[in-house]
């Protein structure tokens, strides 16, 4: 199982602070934050990992992590010349990911929970991570059957059919990669993960899993300052870097 950490992007919503850094360098705590997603792939035993950056913060995101040695790990670098969507990662990494399945993290999203069953035991197809929340329209949503299986997936819906949605964390087997060349641009014009998740959805190879620890997406000043009181109060102890 291949690696990809998603630290791109432009994070207008955290400007000034975003003006000259990147918003997955800011601190987390003690941390900058692209530490508790990498955290969450080397805990899961994932040695290979792929990060994926715009071309401004290239430099610091290489200074500050290096060959990846010292975390007992290898870290390759690409680069995302524009934010063109989540989906995209699977273009740009599909030399790295060669023949293997992916596990793809994005760099503002905290985790409590350790994955490392759930990724040890992928064999196909792809599985995603939901949780309840009270904003879903920030979100892609899934929806649920009466057996909790999952029905539908929308991308930020104006009326969410459920409040769960799904997290940044998504592993897939190799068929991705030719998922992701074969996708359009979404009206905003970015290729969409949710679209990745509903060709899974429809060929009944999408398994949802439930997150069941603490999750922030720390996209907005509010959602930081809420990773920065999670990373402090329960997830120092579960840092191996
Ligand atoms: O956090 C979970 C959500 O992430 C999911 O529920 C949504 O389905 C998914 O689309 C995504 O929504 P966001 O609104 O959070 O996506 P955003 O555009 O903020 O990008 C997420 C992260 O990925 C962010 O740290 C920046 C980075 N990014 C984003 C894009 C579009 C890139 O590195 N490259 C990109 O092209």
């Amino acid at each position: 199982m291949k690696g990809i950490v998603l630290s791109g992007g432009s994070a207008t919503r955290l400007r000034p602070c975003t003006k000259v850094t990147s918003k997955q360098l800011l601190p987390v705590y003690n941390r900058p934050m692209i530490y508790y997603p990498l955290n969450t792939l080397i805990k899961a035993g994932i040695k290979d990992i792929l990060i994926i950056v715009s071309p401004e913060q290239a430099g610091h995101y290489l200074n500050l992590l290096g060959s990846g040695k010292e975390m007992g790990v290898k870290f390759t670098y690409e680069i995302q010349d524009k934010p063109e969507g989540l989906a995209q990662a699977f273009l740009i990494g599909q030399n790295f990911i060669d023949e293997d399945s992916v596990c793809m993290i994005l760099g503002d999203n905290i985790f409590e929970d350790d994955f490392s069953e759930d990724i040890k035991n992928f064999e196909s197809g792809a599985k995603v991570f939901a949780k309840e929340v009270s904003d879903p329209k920030r979100f892609g949503v899934v929806e649920f059957d009466e057996n909790k299986k999952a029905i539908s997936i929308e991308e930020k819906p104006q009326n969410p059919k459920s409040n769960y949605c799904v997290t940044g964390l998504y592993v897939y087997d190799n068929k991705v990669v030719d998922i992701a060349r074969n996708l359009k641009p979404s009206p905003r014009g970015e290729l969409e993960i949710t679209d990745v998740n509903k060709i899974y959805l429809e060929k009944g190879e999408l398994d949802v899993a439930m997150v069941s620890g603490a999750w922030v997406d720390a996209g907005t000043f509010d959602s930081l300052l809420e990773a920065q009181i999670l990373a402090k109060n329960k997830l120092q102890d579960k840092m191996v870097i």
